[in-house]
């Protein structure tokens, strides 16, 4: 029996060796190559700090590159990643919200006034300014943003500031005498007028009490309240002249036939149709009860702001305070 012996020549052989030679070479240089590139991931560098796979997938999944580079020049920080994931996070005040968690933990509570550490109500804080006292760091307020613009403890509209196309509301619509007036910005009033039809229909006879308030009938206002009982009581209840929303001829205290109070108009049908109604004509709650440490104010359920319909609309939607919504939304 003869076998037939199949014998490669040499050059296919030396050809065969090199290819296989350069096929190791290749799987260990891609071997190499790979994990090198791993070094140089946002993983691979966030492990190293310390992070976990944990954190590192909640920083991956909600940092842009060049965050991810900034958050790469900090120590580990456990707390980074508690407040990267939260709703209302944005990562230029990072820094402040840091800052309030290292405070003192008895005066945390004591701030905030909850068990625990609240990042929420942190990254609401900081975002809104009220991590620095009222009235300190204040900034004008930019007129030009019209109907959305901010008017808080923080931005001031200034002693000069005087809406042009304000609009008397007539006696049939409003509280107080004949003689009074109540004037409002033509586009509030429209608005104001187009609700004032809509609660009709339903039962509901709105009466607006105080509309466009002049720098200097607020220093009054103000004042009133300081002379009776004192600074802290006047700030709680009322702005001060340069500050007020009243100012911009956008603002209404709204009542109603049925209760004409402040006392006990959180509890009656006017308040309950408004609180359901008002954004689909562009006003919004603006102080809410609660949120006295956003807004600076009491709970005001007669107090309403025009904005719009539509920005109404998605304030009343993330049913957060104009404050909260103005600076992670608006605010430049
Ligand atoms: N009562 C509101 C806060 C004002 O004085 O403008
Ligand atoms: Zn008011």
């Amino acid at each position: 029996m003869t076998r037939k012996v199949y014998k490669l020549k040499k050059w296919p052989k030396i050809v065969l060796v090199v290819l296989i030679i350069m096929g190791v070479l290749l799987h260990f240089g891609m071997k190499k190559y790979k994990e090198y590139q791993y070094t140089q991931s946002y993983e691979y560098k966030l492990l190293e700090v310390g992070y976990s796979e944990e954190q590192v997938h909640i920083l991956e999944n909600n940092l842009k590159a060049e965050e991810l580079d900034k958050i790469l020049t900090y120590q580990y920080n456990e707390f980074i990643t508690e407040f990267v994931p939260k709703k209302y996070f944005i990562f230029a005040n990072l820094d402040k919200y840091l800052s309030q968690v290292i405070t003192k933990e008895e005066d945390f509570f004591k701030y905030h006034g909850t068990e625990g550490y609240d990042y929420d109500a942190i990254v609401a804080s900081v975002n809104v300014g009220t991590i620095d006292d009222f009235y300190t760091n204040t900034k004008k307020t930019d007129r030009d943003e019209e109907y959305a613009m901010m008017v808080n403890k923080y931005y001031e509209l200034g002693a000069d500031y005087e809406p042009d196309d304000l609009v008397d509301i007539p006696w049939k619509y409003r509280l107080g005498l004949e003689k009074d007036t109540v004037k409002v910005r033509q586009v509030a009033y429209d608005a104001y007028m187009q609700m004032w039809e809509a609660a009709n229909n339903e039962g509901i006879y709105l009466l607006a009490l105080s509309g466009y308030r002049s720098y200097q009938d607020q220093a009054r206002v103000y004042k009133q309240y300081e002379d009776f009982k004192g600074t802290k009581y006047a700030d709680s209840i009322a702005a001060r002249p340069g500050f007020s929303e009243h100012q911009t001829g956008l603002s209404l205290d709204i009542y109603s036939k049925e209760c004409q109070t402040q006392s006990g108009f959180k509890d009656s049908k006017t308040y309950a149709w408004l609180i359901k109604n008002a954004h689909k004509y562009g006003f919004i709650l603006r102080y809410p009860e609660g949120k006295q440490k956003l807004t600076g104010y009491n709970y005001e359920s007669w107090h309403y702001r025009y904005v719009g319909v539509e920005l109404a609309t998605k304030v009343y939607e993330e049913g957060i305070t104009y404050d909260e919504y103005y600076a992670y939304y608006l605010a430049k």
